[in-house]
């Protein structure tokens, strides 16, 4: 008897490997965060040692993509050393019709932003159970705090009229301490009306680093679903 393959894992697997198909030679790549990116990188790294991809250099947005791409064989750079990305590939918590998303699943928010904005084409890559109407329909909006600030901040967020949760540790008493060495608030919001409006909002508030709303930045979304038993890509 085989073992049944798990849907969500074969359609990750396979938007992770179409992402990496997009990867050119010569290239500086923005190496995303979460389990969906980590099946671009592995695919880079066959890739690159199959030689048909040559000469390309990463750029991490965690160290959970650095210790991937170190796994993987794949050069990696800092942005104190290039002076663009060429592509980044990263996956998604929420996605909605206009391309806006909620990031921060694992986190990573923070540095994914730096990266993603900055790349000339940024793909994101999710699974078909990420597509909502309207963000926020389910995942709730990470926002990245300082700790000192974070008591006055999630008064700030209730003020705004979001439910804030520290996020807590798994395998790990406490809360979840950032790559930057901060917390995560989770915001469950009623209905963001206006991705844009709230992003802004809610990174003024004093204390806070970075918030998991991402709008105007991808340029392409690859869907992996699952139909009659076969994994499927379809492109936003
Ligand atoms: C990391 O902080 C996140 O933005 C991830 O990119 C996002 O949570 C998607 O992760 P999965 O691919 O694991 O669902």
């Amino acid at each position: 008897m085989t073992a049944a393959v798990d849907p969500v894992k074969l359609s990750k697997q396979e938007v992770g490997k179409a992402a990496a198909a997009l990867v050119q030679s010569d290239s500086i790549v923005g190496l995303g965060t979460g389990s969906t990116t980590a099946y671009a990188i592995q695919f880079i790294g066959d890739r690159l040692k199959s030689g048909d991809l040559k000469n390309i250099v990463g750029v991490p947005t965690s160290f959970q993509a650095e210790v991937l791409a170190k796994q993987y064989g794949i050069p990696l750079t800092t942005l104190d050393a290039i002076n663009h990305i060429d592509i980044a590939i990263d996956g998604a918590d929420e996605v909605d019709p206009q391309k806006n998303l909620i990031k921060g699943g694992g986190a990573a928010h923070t540095r994914e932003k730096v990266v993603d904005y900055l790349a000339n084409q940024f793909i994101v890559v999710v699974d078909g159970a990420k597509l909502v109407d309207r963000l926020g329909a389910v995942f709730p909006v990470p926002v990245e705090v300082i700790p000192m600030a974070l008591t006055p901040v999630t008064w700030a967020i209730e003020t705004l009229g979001g439910k804030p949760e520290l996020r807590m540790g798994v395998k790990k008493a406490g809360p979840v301490i950032t790559d930057q060495g901060n917390m995560v608030i989770d915001v469950k919001f009623d209905n963001i009306n206006d991705p844009a409006n709230l992003e802004k909002i809610l990174n003024n508030i004093p204390g806070v680093l970075e918030n998991g709303i991402f709008v105007n930045c991808a340029d392409v979304v690859l869907v992996g679903e699952v139909k009659d038993g076969q994994p499927v890509v379809r492109k936003l």
